[in-house]
């Protein structure tokens, strides 16, 4: 068996490869501390992850339990939640909360946070020091990298022959938070000096940051930073364990200016130096708290750059997203947060308090979860069971897939071989999906139609003064990859072909009069 990877498949469409076989994540990540004890995630975690149709976790591991006392590593918690997550089969994407964490340098270990002057601060333009540790800081760079690679090491010795661990995210939403650069001394050097060669060649740019970048030089130079340090630790583990690595982002939103999100983080606007100079991560990721998700699924899923979901809001909305982001994307993973949380009576979840909310910049019905349950898991179990028909038409003009992105996005109208359709999103409701649908042409009169929250109608091509019919309507449902019929809605039913609330799929066949 060879090692998880992310490559292109036969198509030419970025996949990742478990066991040598394409695998996608249907993915959730856990609150930040559950994973710091073993019984709570025994009591509150595994067995509110079942049900879901999930086969994968994302899990933090902590550098301040790892290496408690310097230079003498701990894998206790590591190796036991490897081994419980073979019993629940389920595979593991670690999330190495080292250096940076929402920007600051949260669980970087106790010995690190107390000795400010080996590992120092970012620093505000006034001197204040923020709480987070500098990416200019060499020798804190190199502490994570020899960490990092320890604990690679461990994953391969420990669980290379099973790979329950397939990915690994560095880090968690970098950057600085708070300023728009780091201003300590030797941040200001290295800002006042040439831009470094890669980033010239890159920007055909030359002389200081600020000549060369102007207003986008703060930002510029800290993604350089950032992105120099996350490969240096990347690469340092992947040398140890070849694992594919990817990083991820807090959005740039509102209010926009740099520091109200963290700056120099992997936001879409400096993909081209981070992609440039971290050329060991597979993908630059989003994290999507916003509105307008779509968008931003758009926006980050290009050529280079496989999308990869690890966080995303978990209201009714994300099995919309969801359906959308692997078959109209090509996901490799999908994955809202404080995913154990899904499990519980809405009631009884503890909201985040508006504080952290408004810290983190997040909208409060993200974490809204009324409905989300039952469709997120309908959602994971389509992509599961149709993923032999997915890999098939993916990539071919015989799959299209859509999602409602905004309040005036009413619907879309797309053509196949013999048929035209007609999607008309329904309004938005709260605690539901959005309108989404994918459409698998299986031949040039029959389909396979999967989604929510629209109604559908097929037309005969423009020209052809002919009107389109069901041979047949079909309901069922999948059930080991298998289509189980349910009724055949040829009467009243077939007057519209709507989708309601829960993720479903119907097959059509057509002709024309
Ligand atoms: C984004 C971060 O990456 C997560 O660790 C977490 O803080 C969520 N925001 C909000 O709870």
């Amino acid at each position: 068996m060879s090692t998880p990877i992310v490559k292109k498949d036969e198509k030419g469409i970025y996949t990742l490869f478990v066991n040598d076989k394409p695998f996608f994540c249907r993915s959730g990540e856990i609150h930040n501390s559950s994973a710091s004890n073993l019984d709570f995630m025994e009591k509150e975690v595994w067995e509110k992850l079942r049900g879901l149709n999930m086969n994968s976790v994302i899990v933090p591991i902590y550098w301040e339990q790892i290496e408690e006392e310097e230079d003498k590593y701990d894998f206790t918690l590591i190796d036991s939640i490897i081994d419980k997550a073979r019993k629940e089969d389920m595979k593991l994407i670690f999330l190495w909360f080292g250096l940076w964490k929402n920007s600051e340098s949260m669980y970087v270990p106790g010995w690190m946070k107390q000795d400010q002057e080996t590992y120092f601060h970012v620093e505000k333009v006034n001197g204040e020091k923020l709480n987070i540790i500098s990416p200019l800081c060499r020798e804190a760079v190199e502490k994570d990298k020899s960490a990092f690679s320890n604990i690679m090491k461990h994953i391969k010795e420990y669980d290379e022959k099973e790979s329950t661990v397939i990915v690994m995210q560095v880090e968690n939403e970098i950057g600085v938070l708070g300023s728009e650069r780091d201003y300590c001394k030797i941040a200001g050097e290295a800002f006042d000096s040439e831009i470094p060669k890669v980033v010239g060649n890159i920007y055909d740019a030359k002389g200081s940051w600020k000549e060369a970048f102007g207003d986008d030089a703060e930002e510029y130079f800290m993604a350089y930073y950032y992105a120099k340090a996350v490969e240096e630790i990347a690469s340092a583990g992947k040398k140890e364990y070849d694992l594919p690595c990817y990083v991820n982002a807090w959005l740039k939103q509102y209010p926009w200016y740099r520091g109200s999100y963290p700056t120099g983080g992997p936001v879409r606007e400096v993909h081209k130096i981070w992609k440039e100079v971290a050329k060991s991560l597979f993908a630059l990721a989003p994290d999507i708290y916003v509105p307008y998700c779509a968008d931003v699924i758009d926006e980050y899923t290009y050529d280079e750059n496989p999308l990869f979901i690890p966080e995303i809001r978990k209201d009714a909305v994300a099995s919309s997203y969801c359906l959308y982001s692997f078959f109209g994307k090509n996901a490799i993973c999908f994955s809202p947060f404080g995913i154990e949380e899904l499990s519980l009576d809405p009631s009884a979840v503890d909201k985040p308090p508006m504080e952290v909310m408004i810290a983190l910049n997040i909208d409060p019905s993200a974490f809204d979860i009324t409905g989300s349950k039952d469709k997120l898991s309908a959602a994971y179990g389509l992509i599961k069971n149709l993923e032999p028909i997915y890999l098939k038409y993916r990539g071919t003009e015989h799959l299209k897939s859509f999602v409602r992105h905004g309040e005036n996005d009413f619907g879309a109208f797309t053509g196949f071989e013999s048929y035209d359709v007609e999607i008309a999103y329904s309004p938005r409701m709260a605690a539901h999906p959005l309108g989404n649908v994918s459409i698998f042409e299986l031949s040039p009169n029959k389909f396979i139609l999967v989604g929510t929250e629209c109604s559908l109608k097929f037309r005969a091509k423009p020209g052809e003064n002919k009107k389109a019919d069901y041979i047949k309507l079909e309901e069922g449902e999948f059930i080991n990859r298998k289509w189980k019929p349910g009724r055949i809605l040829n009467g009243d039913e077939k007057m519209t072909l709507k989708f309601g609330d829960m993720p479903k799929a119907y097959v059509a066949e057509l002709y024309k009069y």
